[in-house]
C-alpha cells in the first residue's frame, strides 16, 4: 500500500489503543502541553502515575489553567506537575528553559517535543527568521541538542534508554520541499515572498522528518530513543490559523474524519514507551511504518544531509559548541 493510502487506511480504520504504560517514578517533559494533543497526552501520563510532569508552554496563565485542569481531572498531586515557560520561536527562550531543566531535574526520562504552528501568513522572529521554520524546525532541535547531555545522564542513572520524540505529521508526504533548488535552503525559506509559502507548514514537517533521521544516527539507541511521530488529523487549535477557502476545506475533513483530541493524543503518549525499534523511524497509528517515498529516494538522502549540514551551523551560532553535545 502506497504511503497516501496507508495513512488514510490509519485516519479512517486504527483507533490507536488507550495507554497503559506505567510511568511512575518518571520524569515527562512535554512542549506544547496547556491546549490540544500535548494538553491530552500530558492528562494521560498524569493519570499514569508519572513521578513528575513539566508543561513547557509560552503563555505562564495557559500552563497554569492547564495544570488546574490536569490535577482536577486526574488526581495527580499538584506537587508532581511544574509549569515552564518556552517559546520555541526564540533562541534566548529555548536556550533559558534548557538551563532551567538542567538546574531542578537530575534526570529526565521522556521529552516530547510536541508544539508547533500552522503558518498561513509570512511573519519573522526576533531572531529574523520565518516563524514556522524557526518554531518547527530551530526551535524543536535546539532544544533537542540542548538536552542531550541530560537525557544521556538520565539513561545511565535509570539503566534504561530515555525517550526524544518529536510530533510530526503524515503530511510531510505532501510535498518534496521546493526550496531545495536554492543553494542554501534555510536562506531560500526566508524569502518574504516565496510563491510556495502555501505549502509551509508541510515542508516544515518535512524538515523535522528529515532532520531526526540524521540526527538519529549519531544518537546512541542504548541511551536515547529519538522518534517521530504522525497523531493523523484530529481536532485541535493548530488549524486556526487558516482562512478563506483553506480553512473550509480542513475544517470540512476535520469534521468527517478527525480523530478527538484524545485518541489523537495516544500515539504521542505511545512514542514515548515503545522501544528501540522506533530509533529514526516514523510512527503512525502507534506503529513503525516507511516515512513518505521522497524521504526514502536518493534525493531525500540528498536533502537530509544539506538540511542537517544548515541547521548544524545555525545552531552552532544559536549556542557556540553544541554539536558536541550529539555524541
Ligand atoms: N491536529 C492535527 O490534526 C495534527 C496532525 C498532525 C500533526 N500534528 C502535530 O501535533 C502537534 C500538536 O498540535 P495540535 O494539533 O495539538 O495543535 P494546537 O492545539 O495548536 O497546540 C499546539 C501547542 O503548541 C504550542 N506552541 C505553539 N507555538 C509555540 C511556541 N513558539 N513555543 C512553545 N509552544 C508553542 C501551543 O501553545 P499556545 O496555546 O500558546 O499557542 C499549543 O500548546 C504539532 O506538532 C502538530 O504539527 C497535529
Amino acid at each position: 500500500m502506497g504511503f497516501l493510502l496507508k495513512s488514510l487506511y490509519g485516519q479512517l480504520f486504527v483507533t490507536p489503543p488507550v495507554p497503559t504504560h506505567d510511568f511512575s517514578g518518571q520524569t515527562v517533559i512535554i512542549i506544547g502541553a496547556n491546549i490540544g494533543l500535548g494538553l491530552e497526552a500530558a492528562r494521560h501520563i498524569a493519570r499514569l502515575n508519572v513521578g513528575h510532569l513539566v508543561l513547557g508552554v509560552r503563555t505562564a496563565s495557559k500552563g497554569e489553567t492547564a495544570k488546574k485542569d490536569i490535577v482536577s481531572t486526574t488526581g495527580i498531586n499538584e506537587q508532581s506537575v511544574s509549569v515552564r515557560i518556552v517559546d520555541l520561536s526564540s533562541n534566548k527562550s529555548v536556550i533559558a528553559f534548557a538551563n532551567t531543566i538542567q538546574a531542578e531535574f537530575k534526570s529526565v526520562d521522556a521529552l516530547l517535543l510536541n508544539a508547533s504552528i500552522l503558518p498561513f501568513e509570512f511573519a519573522t522572529t526576533e531572531d529574523g527568521v520565518e516563524l514556522g521554520v524557526a518554531t518547527n524546525v530551530i526551535g524543536t532541535f535546539l532544544l533537542a541538542l540542548l538536552m542531550l547531555p541530560l537525557l544521556r545522564s538520565s539513561s545511565a542513572l535509570s539503566g534504561k534508554p530515555v525517550h526524544l520524540s518529536i510530533v510530526a505529521s503524515e503530511v510531510h508526504g505532501f510535498t518534496t520541499l521546493p526550496e531545495k533548488k536554492h543553494p542554501h535552503i534555510f536562506t531560500a525559506l526566508n524569502a518574504k515572498d516565496s510563491p510556495d509559502f502555501a505549502d509551509r507548514y508541510n515542508v516544515t514537517k518535512l524538515m523535522q522528518v528529515l532532520i531526526a533521521r540524521e540526527l538519529a544516527k549519531s544518537v546512541d539507541s542504548d541511551k536515547v530513543i529519538l522518534n517521530f511521530l504522525n497523531p493523523s488529523l484530529c481536532h485541535s487549535n493548530l488549524t486556526s490559523t487558516t482562512k478563506g477557502f483553506a480553512s473550509f476545506i480542513v475544517e470540512s475533513f476535520k469534521y468527517l474524519i478527525g480523530r478527538s483530541t484524545e485518541v489523537g493524543s495516544r500515539t504521542l503518549v505511545h512514542a514515548l514507551t515503545i522501544g528501540k525499534e522506533s530509533h529514526g523511524q516514523y510512527l503512525s497509528s502507534c506503529k513503525v511504518e516507511e516515512p513518505a517515498p521522497f524521504v526514502l529516494s536518493a534525493e531525500g538522502a540528498t536533502v537530509q544531509k544539506r538540511l542537517w549540514d544548515e541547521l548544524s551551523e545555525i545552531l552552532e551560532r544559536a549556542r557556540p559548541g553544541i554539536l558536541s553535545n550529539i555524541a
